[in-house]
């Protein structure tokens, strides 16, 4: 089983996240999760969240990118669910070897993150909090699917984008079931 995290604070007003997500929920053996839908008042059900990550031979974090983090919400669900003794430290092998992909939408373009850019630094130099929080947790980082200037990506692009996402998750899908 693949457990998807999806974090938008705002579902019905995304339009990438959504055509991403859209893309991937039929699939067989995903499992998803929409933070803000579930625990709108951020009370995150730590068991109910530990049983779904057990089951789950990979694990997708998709979320636009809010501050050069994620939305706060999936920070917290990190505070609350990856607990020591369980995700890390003595013990914590829960989720040892399970596949991680990491999908996320910006506002700024390629232009945006450049050194002369708005954001003055490469997208890359935002995405170590996001990858060692995973490979703390012993999981297997797997390219990141980033989908920048997410806003006027052009609908064929997402089409695309969409559609290299649910072979992502399928292949995680298929590589769960063969292990
Ligand atoms: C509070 C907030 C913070 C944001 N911070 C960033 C940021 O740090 N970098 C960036 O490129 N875009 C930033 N954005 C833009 C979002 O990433 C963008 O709206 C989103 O990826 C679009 O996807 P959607 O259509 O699924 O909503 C921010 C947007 C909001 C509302």
């Amino acid at each position: 089983m693949v457990f998807l995290v999806f974090a938008h604070p705002y579902p019905d007003r995304s339009r990438a996240n959504r055509h991403l997500l859209d893309a991937v929920s039929d699939l067989e053996g995903v499992e998803v999760r929409s933070l803000y839908d579930e625990y709108p008042t951020f009370d995150i059900d730590v068991p109910r969240e530990q049983a779904a990550l057990t089951r789950a031979d990979a694990v997708v974090w998709q979320h636009p990118i809010y501050w050069y983090s994620t939305p706060s919400l999936l920070k917290h669900w990190f505070d609350k669910v990856l607990l020591r003794g369980w995700a890390y430290g003595e013990g914590g092998t829960a989720l040892r070897g399970k596949r991680c992909l990491w999908v996320a939408t910006t506002g700024g373009d390629e232009d945006a993150y450049r050194p002369e850019g708005m954001h003055n630094r490469p997208f890359e130099a935002y995405t170590p909090v996001v990858e060692q929080t995973a490979v703390f947790c012993g999981m297997r980082w797997q390219e990141p699917l980033i989908i920048k200037g997410a806003h006027r990506v052009p609908e064929p692009a997402l089409n695309e984008y969409a559609q290299n996402y649910r072979a992502r998750v399928a292949a995680l899908v298929k590589q769960g079931a063969a292990a």
